[in-house]
């Protein structure tokens, strides 16, 4: 069985969120299964030092945007097909915006090529590999679905799977043209939302089958609550839609052999955590003689995250005692409310307005719980980290946040398989009344060290969901 995943995103490689976790680490689960994947990337800059090392498979001449050359390089133990179009992914910024934040004006091309690359993968078999399965991921690679049924293609199987629904791709209708796409399919049955070309949209018509990141997700996208206007596209194909939990790569997050510690631990060397907090605290500047419970946030900034409500809260977790490190990049306004709180409390909230991944690792590694308080969350990955690092999560109950923390309530912590804490309202007062209870929790060692360990002993590893997404494939493609 042979599967092309078509992604914007991967890690190492290329990371802007949990995408790329998710992208980076199915190849290697699935291969336990016997399939062999490829992955479709951008050749953005972060990876043209790879393309010397690889072979030339196809050129393609007449993408959205222009000429495309695919090469094959093996990288981390993954094969890459790099879409290497220096014109629309060669530049400085982001992958999807310019350095002074504004989307890219071409978005629409360069995603709609990356697109195209992937059907015409399908169609082709270039290098005599042809997938039987091509899983595209979210808005960037939503047209996958579209061309191949443009092409009256029916294999390869198309699987299109949201991470998040908030980002769907809305393009000017005139672009349907650049994009070589069936002019009649612009209607609402098709290709239109709301007077825009939508790209998620379009996937989510023309996919053979539709999976999200979590279960809880799966439902929410439903209403119209949480499906940002798809949801009657989503009831009316609700028979092919799934949600499949994604794991974590237990390899790279793993207390016991982690380069980025200042010192590594298990389950049964808990109070080696307090190295790793030391390092936190000299980083951020924190005081280090604090007795209270260290939250942390690693977290793009925006209101998704519930951060302006946290925000609030900050006042509380200082005059209760505990301390706050923030590590995240986003929006303005909650940039500035972190570092406003680390001005007004110095030694007791720390704010790094950066994207590092070794400090998010630390920051697992040293603080005692870690806060997500999400007003939806198709997943989540960080809570999952927390679990693995015996940092306990404090989440909003939404999504896969509610799918994967077992709240520390009385009959959960009696039968001592309470794993966090999760709460309802997504409010300054929800969230400080959360706090109290993991205040009133730390307070007692014996219960914390408790749940740390049940924390630690959940499976938040790719092995479940792993054989999830391999049923998928086979049924699919048979
Ligand atoms: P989302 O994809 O919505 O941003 P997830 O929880 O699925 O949320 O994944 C976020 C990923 O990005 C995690 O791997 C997290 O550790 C990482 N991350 C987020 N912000 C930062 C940051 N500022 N520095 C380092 N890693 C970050
Ligand atoms: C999205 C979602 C996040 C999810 C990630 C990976 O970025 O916001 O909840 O974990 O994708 O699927």
């Amino acid at each position: 069985m042979k599967v092309l995943m078509a992604a914007s995103e991967c890690a190492p490689f290329i990371k802007t969120g949990g995408l790329a976790d998710v992208v980076g680490a199915l190849p290697n689960v699935l291969a336990g299964h016997g399939i062999e994947c490829r992955t479709l990337l951008p050749a953005y800059p972060s990876l043209q030092p790879l393309l010397s090392d690889g072979r030339q498979v196809a050129e393609f001449h007449d993408l959205p945007g222009g000429y495309g050359q695919l090469v094959l390089v093996s990288a981390e133990g993954v094969d890459l097909l790099l879409l290497d179009a220096p014109q629309l992914f060669d530049r400085p910024g982001k992958p999807y915006s310019a350095p002074d934040g504004e989307d890219w004006p071409d978005n629409h091309l360069r995603f709609g090529a990356l697109a195209q690359a992937a059907a015409r993968i399908g169609m082709d078999g270039p290098d005599g590999w042809r997938p039987d399965i091509v899983h595209a991921h979210d808005w960037q690679a939503a047209l996958v679905p579209v061309y191949l049924k443009q092409a009256n293609c029916s294999v390869p199987k198309s699987i299109l799977t949201i991470h998040n629904i908030a980002f769907q791709g809305l393009f000017d209708p005139s672009a349907m043209g650049h994009l070589g796409l069936r002019g009649d399919w612009y209607h609402p049955e098709g290709l239109e939302f709301h007077g825009a070309l939508g790209f998620l949209k379009g996937g989510l018509m023309f996919a053979d089958r539709i999976t999200t990141v979590s279960p809880t997700y799966s439902s929410e996208i439903l209403t119209p609550e949480y499906g940002m206007g798809l949801e009657g596209v989503l009831q009316a194909r609700s028979a092919a839609l799934s949600g499949i939990l994604n794991g974590i790569d237990t390899g790279v997050w793993d207390p016991a052999n982690d380069p980025a510690l200042a010192r590594s631990y298990n389950a049964r060397s808990l109070a080696r955590k307090a190295q790793n907090r030391a390092a936190i605290a000299d980083r951020l500047g924190l005081a280090s003689d604090s007795s209270g419970p260290l939250f942390c946030v690693i977290s793009r900034l925006t209101q998704q995250k519930g951060l302006d409500a946290l925000a609030g809260a900050i006042p509380h977790v200082v005059q209760r005692g505990g301390q706050l490190a923030v590590l995240g990049t986003g929006e303005a306004n909650l940039e500035s409310a972190f570092a406003a709180g680390s001005s007004e409390y110095p030694g007791q909230v720390g704010t790094l307005i950066d994207y590092d991944e070794e400090f998010a690792h630390l920051l697992q590694g040293g603080s005692n719980a870690i806060l997500i308080p999400s007003r939806f969350e198709p997943c989540g990955l960080t809570q999952l980290y927390g679990l693995r690092y015996g940092t306990l999560p404090v989440v909003a109950r939404t999504g896969g946040l509610a799918d994967t923390v077992i709240d520390a309530n009385a009959a959960a912590l009696d039968m001592e398989c309470a794993t966090g804490f999760v709460f309802d309202q997504v409010t300054t007062d929800g969230i400080t009344a959360a706090l109290d209870r993991v205040f009133d929790a730390f307070a007692d060692k014996k219960t914390w060290q408790t749940l740390q360990r049940a924390a630690m002993r959940q499976p938040v590893g790719w092995e479940r969901s792993a054989s999830a997404y391999a049923q998928l494939y086979k049924e699919l493609a048979s």
